[in-house]
């Protein structure tokens, strides 16, 4: 269906007035996945049964077109699916729109956001206080961002052991939709139904664990089978790429450098350097779920902080990651921090509602010279740039209110506190 110029106007304007109405209805939940121009996607979960909606998109004003959705099942949900046509600069489902950045001004990133129920770890995940996540997609909801990125681990909900506190929770345990639903979709729908989303693969969506409904719901179309890494996405937005490197299986465990498995690696990493240095864009974000220079508390043993990944430091030393690549983002590790030194600004940002990780005070005097770990509250980090054209990378609790303001392009004192300023969009 094709409309005719002034009525594409009109409805574009009504769509705009009614544009970022949150609802908390996981019905018809329709959301865009930004990957390579050619693979990033539109999905829709219908209710059971349901039909798929009518999705439009516009690459322009006055040229409105209709989606054709294919529809595909996950579990017994129905998933309607399409690729998004390159030049794309609005989705349109009804009363709503998501509108997909050229240059994102602001980028709020988060991760490692599901409720941990595995054998006889327990976290509570009806109490908001212990499982925040849905406090912190409603905080993003007002932050008016441009773009947002999950850097991996979105399922958690594997096993409970404990008849009793387990009993609320039995019936959204194990891989399949319900998990899903209560883990991500459900308490994530207000932003994803007004906010396109670059989607990282965290180690919980690897072969053994949470891999079909990351496939089915949050990859490109085509990719439904489990591999040992996706093909490596790069969305550019004008002078900036962002990198999609799919890191998820790799062992936290230092490998053989020598081993056919670190063979495998390096040339999943080799081709990412290799295609970085031939593309155009100046800028890059490299996005990773696990971390290339980053530091966990010891959880099994003495004061120890631990890095986190030496497979991908000797990737990287072996050749280092371009010039161009201004930022590192992971996830994995369950706070925030962040690095500096002879490699890009590197942060991690875990904090996204599962379980923290704390360091006490015997492991924070092991952390070395060029880390910064912030206390670990649950939360976000919002990406601007301030009057000079740096980024800005202020860390927000679960009710919004800001932790921490880092220059994250002045490497001798990124992060402040109490804010000094506050950053203007
Ligand atoms: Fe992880």
């Amino acid at each position: 269906m094709r409309l005719s110029k002034s009525s594409a106007l009109v409805l574009l304007v009504f769509l705009a007035a009614c544009a970022h109405k949150p609802s908390d209805k996981a019905e018809n939940l329709t959301y865009v996945g930004l990957a390579d121009s050619k693979n990033s996607f539109v999905r829709t979960v219908a209710p059971k049964d349901g039909k798929c909606p009518t999705v439009q998109f516009a690459k322009a004003p006055g040229e409105v077109d209709v989606l054709p959705m294919q529809e595909a099942k996950f579990d017994s949900t129905t998933v309607c699916e399409a690729n998004l046509p390159e030049g794309t600069k609005t989705v349109i489902v009804g009363e709503r729109q998501i509108s997909i950045p050229e240059s994102p001004k602001r980028i709020i990133i988060f991760g490692d956001t599901g409720c941990r129920l595995k054998g006889n770890y327990f976290q509570d995940c009806n109490n908001p206080n212990e499982w925040p996540f849905a406090r912190i997609v409603k905080a993003i909801d007002k932050e008016n961002a441009d773009l947002i990125v999950h850097v991996g681990d979105y399922h958690y909900r594997e096993t409970c052991n404990d008849p009793v506190k387990c009993a609320p929770f039995k019936d959204t345990l194990g891989y399949g939709y319900r998990a899903w639903e209560a883990d991500f979709i459900a308490p994530a729908t207000s932003l994803l139904q007004a906010k396109p989303f670059v989607f990282i693969r965290g180690n919980h969506e690897d072969c053994q664990r949470a891999h079909e409904g990351f496939s089915k719901l949050l990859t490109p179309l085509g990719e439904n089978s489990c591999p040992q890494f996706q093909e490596t996405r790069y969305t550019s937005f004008g002078n900036m790429l962002m990198v999609n490197f799919d890191n998820a299986t790799l062992s936290d465990q230092k490998l053989d450098p020598k081993s056919p498995e670190m063979a495998v690696w390096r040339a999943h990493y080799r081709k990412m350097v290799n295609t970085i240095n031939s593309r155009p864009e100046t800028e890059v974000w490299l996005m990773v779920h696990r971390p290339i220079w980053g530091l966990a508390p010891n959880w099994n043993g003495p004061a120890a902080v631990l890095p986190v990944n030496l497979n991908m430091q000797t990737l990287t030393k072996e050749m280092p990651l371009p010039k161009k690549v201004k930022f590192v983002f992971a996830g994995h590790i369950h706070n925030t921090q962040i690095s500096t030194g002879n490699h890009p600004v590197h942060v991690v940002m875990g904090e996204g509602g599962t379980a923290l990780d704390y360091y006490d005070a015997a492991t924070r005097r092991l952390i070395p010279a060029g880390f910064t770990v912030l206390p670990s509250n649950h939360g976000y980090m919002v990406l601007d740039k301030d009057a000079q054209g740096k980024w800005i990378g202020t860390v927000k609790g679960y009710e919004g209110q800001t932790n921490f303001v880092c220059s994250l392009e002045d490497p001798k004192m990124p992060c402040d506190a109490p804010v000094k300023s506050e950053v203007k969009k």
